[in-house]
C-alpha cells in the first residue's frame, strides 16, 4: 500500500454540481439577499429552455432549493422538458398554456395567466407555451433542483430518467382543473390540496391569529410535491410577528408595500424595502418580520419546502414563541426599536399606525 498524496484534481472544483451545472448554462446568476422586481430582471438567451433565463441564487437559499426566471417570447414555446427535481411555477405576466404528459400517455393542456400557481408533476414531460403574440410571458420557479443534482451529481439520472410517478400523475382529465381539497393537516391552518391555482392575488385566505396583525394565510399542496406553499396577507398599518425556521423559503410579494427586517440571532437586522414583484429569501434559522406601510393588505407567496402531507422531519415552531420552546417573537417580547421604526416609517408614508 503507498501512502503518496494524490495531487488535486481539475475535477474537484469548488463549486457544487448545481452551481457548476448553473453556470453551464451561460444565463445570468441574480445574487444578493432580495431582487426589487423579479418582472424587470434582465434575462439572457437559455438554449435549454428555447427562451429567455436569468437563475436567482440568494445568500437564503443556501442550495436547499432553486430559482429561476424565464420567459417566452411572443407567439412561442420552450421546449419540452422533464426532470428529477420538483418545480412550483408563479406566472409574473402574460398568458399561456401548458401541456403535460407521461411518455406514451394521452397529454393534457391547461390555460394560465398572471398570478397562476401551478407545479408540473415530478418527472413528467411538461411544455410551455405563449398564448400572445404581442408580449413575452414569464415566470418564476422554485425547485429542489439543487438537493438532487448534489445528491446524485449525474445530470444524465436528473434530466434523462424514464421512471413514471403514478403515485404523483396519472393523466387524470381533472388535475389541473384549479378543483381542491380543504384539509386540516394542522390544527390551526387551513392547506388547499390542489394542482393548480388561476389567481394567487384572488384566492380566498383564513384567519390565523397566532401570526399577529390579523393576518389571513393558505396553505397549499401542489401536485402531491415535497415542496409546498402559502399565501399570507396582513391589513394596512400592522405588522406581523417576526420567527425563524430553514433556509430557501422564498417570498414573493403578490401586491402591497411596504419592508421585512431579517436578522441572525443576537446580530443586526437589515431591511428589505418590497412591492409588487419583489422577492427576498431569509437566511436560515434568522428572525424575519413583515411590515405593512401600504395603503392596500399586503400579500405574499412562500414558495418553500415543508409540506404538511409529505413531511421530510420536524417543523419549526413558527406561530409559538421563543419562549414557550417555539420560534415566534410574541409582540410584546420584541425591542422597542422594531415599533419605534414601524412608527417613523407609517408617518413618511401618511399612514396610521394600527397596531393594538
Ligand atoms: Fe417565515
Amino acid at each position: 500500500m503507498t501512502s503518496e498524496l494524490i495531487p488535486p484534481d481539475a475535477r474537484y472544483s469548488k463549486d457544487t454540481p448545481y452551481e457548476t451545472w448553473t453556470k453551464e448554462q451561460g444565463i445570468p446568476i441574480v445574487k444578493g439577499y432580495a431582487v426589487e422586481d423579479l418582472r424587470t430582471v434582465p434575462l439572457a438567451p437559455w438554449p435549454r429552455k428555447g427562451g429567455l433565463g436569468a437563475f436567482v441564487d440568494l445568500e437564503g437559499s443556501e442550495q436547499g432549493a432553486g430559482s429561476y426566471l424565464c420567459e417566452i417570447p411572443p407567439g412561442g414555446s420552450l421546449e419540452p422538458q422533464k426532470h428529477l427535481y420538483e418545480e412550483m411555477i408563479l406566472i409574473l405576466g402574460g398568458r399561456g398554456a401548458t401541456t403535460i404528459w407521461n411518455p406514451g400517455e394521452p397529454k393534457q393542456t391547461f390555460e394560465w395567466q398572471e398570478w397562476s400557481l401551478f407545479a408540473p408533476p415530478l418527472n413528467t414531460w411538461h411544455q410551455h407555451f405563449n398564448g400572445q403574440g404581442d408580449k413575452p410571458a414569464r415566470y418564476f420557479a422554485v425547485t429542489s433542483a439543487p438537493v438532487v443534482m448534489n445528491l446524485f451529481h449525474n445530470m444524465d439520472f436528473v434530466l434523462n430518467n424514464d421512471f413514471v410517478f403514478r403515485d404523483r400523475y396519472g393523466a387524470e382529465e381533472d388535475y389541473f382543473s384549479s378543483k381542491g381539497k380543504l384539509m386540516a393537516y394542522m390544527e390551526r391552518r387551513r392547506v388547499w390540496e390542489s394542482n393548480f391555482v388561476p389567481d394567487a392575488r384572488s384566492i380566498k385566505l383564513h384567519k390565523w391569529k397566532e401570526r399577529g396583525a390579523g393576518g389571513t394565510n393558505i396553505m397549499f399542496e401542489l401536485s402531491d410535491n415535497t415542496m409546498a406553499a402559502h399565501i399570507s396577507e396582513f391589513p394596512v398599518g400592522t405588522y406581523k410577528k417576526a420567527h425563524r425556521h430553514g433556509p430557501a423559503a422564498n417570498v414573493i410579494l403578490l401586491s402591497g408595500t411596504g419592508y421585512s427586517l431579517m436578522w441572525p440571532e443576537g446580530g443586526p437586522w437589515m431591511k428589505i424595502d418590497w412591492h409588487e414583484g419583489s422577492l427576498f429569501i431569509p437566511p436560515d434559522r434568522w428572525f424575519h418580520q413583515h411590515f405593512n406601510t401600504g395603503k392596500e393588505p399586503a400579500r405574499y407567496l412562500a414558495l418553500r419546502w415543508m409540506s404538511r402531507k409529505h413531511p421530510m422531519g420536524k417543523a419549526f415552531k413558527t406561530d409559538v414563541s421563543v419562549k414557550a420552546g417555539g420560534d415566534q417573537i410574541e409582540y410584546e417580547d420584541e425591542g422597542p426599536e422594531i415599533r419605534k421604526l414601524f412608527e417613523e416609517e407609517c408617518a413618511r408614508e401618511g399612514v396610521e399606525v394600527r397596531m393594538p
